[in-house]
């Protein structure tokens, strides 16, 4: 049995302590931690040490891995392993330094979006008095969804989003850090990915639970709704899911590795570190066992 500490009055995200992976974990402790993972939306597993071949081993009991489409970026002989980090090794970044940057849910510019993702830290920026920094938010579009009223649960329902990789790509060539090469694979995958539309209510895949599915700078328009008022809305949208009362802020300890749903939840990192204080996270990202999208790319 694994033993379980929930957080503070946040609507997500929960710990789970006694499960180690690299020592192996038994067919009923993973669904222990799987059937936590759907009611909590994010679950950290604290003091892992685990190789890349544990961690996308451990992944894939939540189903398939999924390829990051930025070659720069994948590590070298894991390429389910996309890393998010700071580090310059040789003049050229092992990873993405501006990742996750914005509000969003992994991959939602594709027609079936992934199920999780499971971000594993390995160095962790820290502030003189040895304080964690690079904290990641969490907000619940569960427990946003929930909150609504009864007149507005029935203004939002059969809303569709259009969810476009292409334009956030161009937004983010203005301001990026990314290297030159990183920058040109991202253009060359905006034809990869045509603009997808989603519903703004969706129903998780897994317990049928209503979410509030938006993505800051993915999320573009409320189709059929005049520009102005369909920003203005996802706007005031976005800012409604992201209030304190829905939000967990994870904390890093090396060894952590956090896995959250990419449906009930939205997350943000926080990019409070210099860049020569270093950040190392390698994160999987996995797929509805059913979906159709294996081996695009993930963002
Ligand atoms: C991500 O959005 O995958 C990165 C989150 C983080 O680095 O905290």
């Amino acid at each position: 049995m694994n033993k379980h500490i929930a957080f503070s009055s946040a609507p997500l995200g929960h710990q789970i302590l006694g499960v180690d992976i690299a020592a192996g974990v038994s067919d009923e402790q993973f669904k222990e931690v799987a059937d936590t993972f759907d009611k909590y939306g994010v679950v950290v597993l604290r003091n892992q040490k685990i190789t890349p071949e544990q961690h996308i081993d451990f992944s894939r009991r939540f189903g398939p891995t999924e390829l990051y489409g930025i070659a720069s970026y994948l590590l070298p002989g894991h390429p389910e392993i996309f890393v998010v980090s700071n580090i310059v090794e040789n003049g050229k970044p092992i990873g993405m330094a501006d990742a996750g940057r914005t509000w969003h849910s992994d991959m939602c510019y594709v027609t079936s979006p992934p199920r999780c993702s499971l971000l594993y830290g390995l160095e962790v920026p820290r502030d003189d008095a040895g304080e964690p920094l690079g904290d990641t938010l969490f907000g619940s579009t569960q427990a946003a969804y929930d909150a609504l009223s009864p007149e507005m649960k029935q203004k939002v329902e059969g809303l569709k989003v259009r969810n476009s990789y292409a334009t956030n790509v161009e937004r983010k060539q203005k301001f990026s850090t990314v290297s030159e090469k990183a920058q040109v694979e991202r253009l060359k995958n905006q034809a990869k990915f045509p603009d997808v539309i989603h519903s703004l209510v969706r129903q998780h895949p897994i317990t049928g639970r209503k979410c509030l599915y938006l993505s800051e700078g993915l999320s573009v328009a409320i189709e059929g709704w005049p520009p102005e008022e369909s920003d203005k809305f996802i706007t005031e949208m976005l800012a409604y899911m992201t209030r304190p009362e829905f939000v967990y802020r994870h904390r890093w300890c090396e060894g952590d590795l956090l896995i959250w749903d990419n449906c009930s939840a939205i997350h943000l990192a926080i990019p409070d570190f210099a860049a020569d204080n270093h950040r190392r996270m390698h994160r999987t990202t996995i797929l509805y066992e059913d979906s159709v999208e294996q081996g695009q790319l993930a963002a």
